[in-house]
């Protein structure tokens, strides 16, 4: 889980009881004086997976009040996973956040409220780690019953700083609106529906994996893969190819070349948080490594 060594000795254990009505436990260690979540609701998290996708008009009523409470508690763990990235959840409306249409997508209209990926510039790792966090995010608020949009390229960082301060060293990554999901698609939505459809394709797994051969693979493996094959990228390019090990998965970067000004390896550490969902919904945990460009980082299972 994360950068989580499980060489150092943990000096402290405390139990976090954040949303009791799930039943939902998370235990927080403090490691070299940083706080990490060690146990994640995988299952819960996995089906969230399925569930997610892209949503860009939102039917415009408040997210009710425990529902907020309950966010705003998950990210006080969620912001200690990493050093240096944070979520921060606006309760504003976003729409003067977002750039009207959006590229060939459409406006995102309806929105009570938005999200903040924020991670420190100095950190080398800062975008596979700010797509990881900001994915448990999304996950989290999809198995909550929002809706969510990534949105990396077209926003308005300097409204976002009239509701966040920032640090010197620290940038807006992306954002996302959080909201209740229109069911009642104008005819503009109706027309984008294809286009939807369309970009919600996958790549087939052939296409993104070296190393073991499939018939060789684990079951947590093949779990592991089919979750990143359902991560969201940027303009849906899936820029992600994995290399299988019996007991690990590294991801790796297909091209280096930087595309529509949105860092591929954001992308990549969204599908290494489904990567670690994957595996942990058939019972096995891990630890990430952090590897040089064009590489991303090696997920490798606890034996
Ligand atoms: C880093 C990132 C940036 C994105 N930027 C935008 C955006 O600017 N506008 C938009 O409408 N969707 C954006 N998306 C959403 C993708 O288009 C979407 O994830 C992809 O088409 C797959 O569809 P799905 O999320 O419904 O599975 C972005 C997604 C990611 C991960």
């Amino acid at each position: 889980m994360g950068d989580y060594n499980s060489q150092v000795i943990m000096s402290r254990v405390i139990v976090v009881f954040f949303a009791p009505q799930e039943l939902c436990v998370f235990f927080v260690v403090i490691l070299e004086g940083v706080v990490k979540i060690v146990e994640y609701p995988y299952d819960k998290w996995y089906k969230a997976i399925q569930v997610r996708q892209s949503w860009r008009q939102y039917d415009g009523r408040a997210v009710d009040t425990d529902l907020l409470l309950d966010l705003s508690r998950f990210l006080e763990s969620l912001n200690n996973v990493y050093n240096g990235v944070r979520v921060i959840l606006v309760q504003e409306s976003p729409e003067d956040v977002f750039k009207g249409v959006i590229g060939s997508y459409g406006k995102i209209a309806g929105a009570p409220c938005y999200a903040a990926f924020i991670g420190n510039m100095d950190d080398p790792n800062v975008q596979e780690k700010t797509g990881y966090v900001g994915e448990l995010f999304v996950l989290e608020a999809a198995s909550k019953g929002l809706g969510t949009c990534w949105i990396a390229g077209f926003f308005r960082p300097e409204t976002v700083k009239k509701h966040i301060e920032l640090e010197s060293n620290e940038k807006i990554l992306s954002v996302t609106p959080v909201g209740y999901v229109s069911k009642e698609l104008k005819s503009w939505d109706k027309r984008l529906m294809s286009f939807l459809a369309r970009s919600r394709k996958r790549k087939l797994l052939v296409e993104l994996y070296n190393g073991l051969e499939q018939r060789k693979w684990p079951q947590w493996v093949k779990e592991a893969l089919e979750c990143a094959r359902m991560a969201p990228s940027a303009v849906n390019r899936q820029p992600w190819r994995f290399y299988i090990e019996t007991n690990a998965i590294a991801v790796s970067v297909g091209s280096t070349l930087l595309e529509g000004g949105v860092s591929k390896r954001l992308d990549c550490g969204i599908a290494m948080s489904h990567i670690e969902i994957g595996a942990g919904a058939q019972g096995r945990t891990g630890s990430w490594e952090y590897l040089a460009s064009p590489e991303v980082a090696r997920f490798k299972v606890n034996s």
